[in-house]
């Protein structure tokens, strides 16, 4: 299938991330745009024609968790250490580099995990402006004994080597992770890599790629192409829609579904803003009694997801191929379907650990009619969640859709414990509402990941007035995360829950009692189903 990307024609100064399967890699590269730098993140096992075709300004081999001297050590291609390219080395990548440039790499007697003191003892480029000594972040089993001949140790721990270089042949690497929050001045020492030593081009800029993306879409689409793109409200599918309709007008079409678990009033807003806010063209189909039917008596909670899915596809096809039998009659053509997905999958769907992380099924629409043969457009496909949000606001996107907390697919179906009927629908969206106008009162709203309230299939005693109540309980949720793969529970201001919880039982009838949830991910997940 025809993709429609933006790496393919970037020119020059690329920082090419080669991933040995560290969980720190998208990080390196979120990082090194942060200067307005592009960086790719490939698998290590890449063809080294792919890595010379970006022509790289400079090379970063990043951290993985197996030994160098492994049998089935992730290893790439030595000959990236021949291309007189300047090379960055991180943890398992700087033991690559001793590995293979004729230096030795054994386990360590002591591991280092967590913070560190790291002196230097040796003026380089990559320190250069780096004050005093660097509290760092290790992760490391393993370490270097013996160093390949031309590097020297440039930084050391009171246990380990810490740094190492080879300034002649442009090389460079650290044993700790510079792209970590817990690394105090790595911004700085990667700025020096990316900017000083690789000389990179600071030229990926919200305005480039806005540009760059326009073009590149009317390029492909032409002067008469039709797509179609699927809206959920959400910010990935909001920017990748504005993006294209700023490219191909009102020959693009959104199809916005009400799937009956949006919250309270979304399908009204969302359309409004859609269509008045941000001018794009919107078909809006209320299904929201035909899911809930389909939802009736289930209770299980991946059963709900697959309900919900496959319903969304069917709704989905049938407007669809009703806006291509339309233009078809009209003498048009709907070419092209729209999606928002972004970066991590893409990464993920190719990374050294195989393609079974393939991309995750919500981000599929999948099942289009065979016939009518739609190529894709994922114009955010280059980019990661925080560099969607600086394009929209760029874009002029109001903050309402650009600072939108995620909001699952299937919606409050997976917060709604049990069937999922309309009066619960009904009941949890009015406690959400009050969730999300107190969260964002208090000014919290974007500084949490997401904040929402569950639904409990659990009922329980309580007093009202001079009344006794048996009705049901409400979980509030708040988390504060990077990526939403772990999270930490909000201790949300004691302020903020005591409104919530008596809004709740003196608002919403139905529900009497409001419980927190202090489970951080693992071993809980965000959601509860
Ligand atoms: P969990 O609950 O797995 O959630 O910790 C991680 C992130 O994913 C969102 N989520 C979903 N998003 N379809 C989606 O589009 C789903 O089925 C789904 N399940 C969870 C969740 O809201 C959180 O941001």
């Amino acid at each position: 299938m025809r993709r429609l990307g933006y790496t393919e024609d970037v020119p020059t100064s690329t920082i090419v991330i080669l991933d040995f399967g560290s969980q720190y890699t998208q990080l390196i590269a979120r990082r090194i745009r942060e200067f307005n730098v592009f960086s790719v993140v490939l698998p290590c096992t890449v063809g080294l024609d792919q890595v010379r075709a970006l022509a790289p300004a400079g090379i970063i081999l990043s951290g993985g968790p197996s030994s160098v001297y492994d049998a089935d050590a992730p290893a790439a291609d030595t000959e990236v250490l021949e291309l007189n390219i300047p090379v960055l080395g991180i943890c398992y990548g700087l033991q690559f580099m001793v590995h293979h440039l004729g230096g030795t790499v054994e386990s360590a007697a002591r591991r280092e995990y967590g913070h560190a003191q790291v002196e230097i003892v040796r003026e380089t480029k990559l320190f250069r402006g780096l004050e005093g000594e660097l509290d760092v972040w290790m992760s490391h089993g393993d370490e270097a004994k013996i160093l390949p001949e031309g590097f020297v140790l440039t930084a050391q721990t009171p246990n380990a080597l810490a740094g190492i270089a080879n300034e002649e042949r442009r090389m460079w690497a650290v044993q700790f992770h510079p792209e970590v929050a817990h690394t105090r001045q790595g911004t700085e020492l990667l700025k020096n890599f990316a900017l000083d030593i690789c000389a990179a081009e600071p030229n990926w800029t919200p305005e480039h790629f806005i540009q760059a993306t326009i073009e590149r879409v009317r390029a492909q689409v032409g002067e008469t192409g039709h797509a179609i793109c699927g809206l959920s409200g959400g910010v990935d599918s909001s920017v990748a829609a504005v993006l294209v309709a700023r490219a191909i007008g009102n020959r693009l079409t959104c199809i916005f579904v009400n799937n009956g678990v949006l919250r309270k009033n979304e399908f009204a807003k969302v359309q409004r803003t859609m269509r008045e806010s941000l001018g794009l063209t919107v078909v809006a189909v209320d299904a929201g009694e035909r899911f809930l039917a389909k939802l009736s008596g289930i209770t299980d909670p991946e059963q709900k997801r697959k309900v919900i899915g496959n319903e969304f596809i069917a709704v989905f096809d049938d407007e669809a191929r009703a806006i291509f039998e339309a233009e078809k009659s009209a003498g048009e053509e709907i070419a092209w379907l729209v999606q928002g997905t972004l970066y991590p999958d893409v990464i993920e769907s190719s990374s050294v650990h195989g393609p079974s992380h393939t991309i995750k099924s919500h981000h599929n629409v999948g099942g289009l009619p065979a016939d009518m043969k739609l190529k894709l457009i994922e114009p955010l496909r280059d980019l990661f969640k925080d560099e969607v949000r600086r394009i929209g606001r760029d874009l002029g996107m109001p903050a309402e859709i650009i600072e939108r907390q995620p909001f699952p697919g299937p919606g409050l179906a997976v917060r709604i414990l049990g069937e999922v009927t309309a009066e619960r629908v009904a009941m949890l969206q009015e406690a959400d509402a009050i969730v999300v106008e107190e969260i964002k009162a208090a000014g919290l709203y974007s500084r949490v990941w997401q904040s929402f309230a569950v639904l409990l299939p659990v009922k329980s005693v309580g007093v009202m007035g001079d009344q006794r109540t048996y009705a049901n309980a409400c979980a509030i949720r708040a988390v504060e995360s990077e990526d939403g793969m772990t999270a930490d529970w909000a201790a949300l201001p004691e302020a903020v829950l005591r409104r919530i919880s008596s809004r709740i039982v003196g608002e919403v009838r139905g529900i009497n009692r409001v419980v927190y949830d202090i489970t951080s991910k693992p071993p809980g997940t965000i959601e509860w189903e």
